[in-house]
């Protein structure tokens, strides 16, 4: 049995999610063994705790020893932005697969840096958009593809949550260390799934803003300013002639994370709400069949993904079910030498399409995404 060592690097809030699922992905495979080989953090008590949780055989505060073991076949990038581009690339020279969060990196350039260091080296590769497998979206995907909505005309995406008001300073606030603030921590999620749903994204136009200028750093106990948007409001046009618009805030109270798409086709429309997962609303204009008009769609073992767990339809899958499912398909990928999606190529398209937006926010003008 062929087995695949694991090296999870980062071992904070997402670090703590994928080490988990890759557990979790092991009863979805036959034939090859995932294991937990070393977890890496800088501050060494989150390294040790996340070994001790989920069976890592060693733990380590410095990256480099895992790019420098031989043993290791897959890294997973869990750390800050800023140090996605340095780890995936060095892994990538020395033949590892890797799995990266979102985004990818903080600038196009380093974004494309990655996707050829990917593709030129015939790794597999991935980025984490598990919003793809969540159950709800991939069956939206798949009616849209089947011609079940017609031509798509509208697309509405929005990413609100609350957690902006009481958050102290974090990386996430720092333009150098994020590459941005809601566009790119919630936008991209929504990006990627425009991009999945109806087409490649050809030109935005937005107006960003920083409500909350200074936020407390919990390590100095002094102010410090916040630099990235709090808040983005965008309009896209698709190569494909559809036209859309996107909002993203981490402050609007009553929203704890709320992911919305609404797609609107000339013969139907549907819309998914990440906050109701396992619900999919539809609206199929066809006078003639007797499910004509809105109804509301609970997705379960029938749809794609649905039987993966075991679960009746009702019982419902959340997000860690989503990710699970990722590091199925990583580790697929790997022992079958393909290539899997979302892979670095869809990140690199989402931070092109980032970027995008924060320099329409910053020149007042429409910005063509770049090939
Ligand atoms: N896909 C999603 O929905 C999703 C959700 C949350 C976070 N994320 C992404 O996951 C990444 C991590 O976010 P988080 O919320 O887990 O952050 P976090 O701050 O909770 O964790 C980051 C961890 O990385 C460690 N770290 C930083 N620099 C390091 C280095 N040089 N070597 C080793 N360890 C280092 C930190 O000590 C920390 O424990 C980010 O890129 C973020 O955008 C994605």
């Amino acid at each position: 049995m062929k087995t695949v060592n694991v090296a999870v690097i980062g071992a904070g809030w997402f670090g703590d999610v994928h080490s988990e699922c890759f557990l979790r992905a092991q009863s979805m495979l036959q034939g090859v063994k995932i294991k937990l080989h070393t977890v890496v953090d800088i501050y060494e008590p989150a390294a040790i705790k996340c070994k001790e949780k989920y069976g890592f055989e060693y733990y380590t505060t410095d990256w480099h020893e895992v790019i420098d073991n031989p043993e290791i076949d897959l890294v997973d990038v869990c750390t800050d932005n800023k140090f996605h581009r340095e780890m995936s690339i060095a892994a990538i020279e020395k033949g590892k697969h890797v799995f990266c969060e979102k985004p990818l990196a903080d600038t196009v350039k380093d974004a494309v840096d990655m996707t050829e260091a990917a593709e030129k080296a015939g790794i597999t590769n991935m980025v984490d958009f598990h919003y793809r497998k969540i159950p709800a979206l991939a069956q939206l995907h798949d009616l849209i593809q089947a011609g079940e909505l017609g031509r798509i005309y509208h697309i509405k995406g929005m990413f609100l949550q609350d957690f902006g008001f009481d958050s102290p300073m974090t990386w996430r606030f720092k333009k150098a260390l994020s590459g941005g603030g809601s566009i790119v921590t919630m936008g991209s999620h929504v990006i990627d799934a425009a991009r999945y749903l109806v087409g490649e994204i050809d030109e935005v136009c937005s107006t960003g803003k920083t409500f909350i200028e200074k936020r407390t750093d919990p390590n100095t106990g002094k102010e410090d300013s916040c630099d990235v948007d709090d808040a983005m409001t965008v309009l896209l046009k698709f190569k494909n002639g559809a036209i859309g618009m996107l909002m993203t805030s981490w402050l609007c109270h009553g929203c704890r994370h709320h992911h919305e798409l609404e797609v609107y086709g000339e013969k139907g429309s549907a819309k998914f709400n990440s906050e109701r997962l396992n619900e999919l609303e539809l609206w199929l204009d066809d006078p003639k069949s007797p499910l004509n008009g809105k109804k509301t769609v609970l997705i379960g073992r029938d749809n794609p993904y649905g039987d993966l767990f075991n679960l009746k339809t009702g019982m419902g899958v959340g997000v860690k079910e989503s990710i699970t499912i990722q590091m199925r398909d990583m580790v697929e990928g790997i022992v079958a030498g393909k290539a899997q999606t979302p892979s670095f190529y869809d990140g690199m398209m989402a931070v092109k399409v980032t970027s995008a937006i924060i320099k329409a926010a910053d020149t007042h003008t429409w910005v063509k995404v770049p090939e």
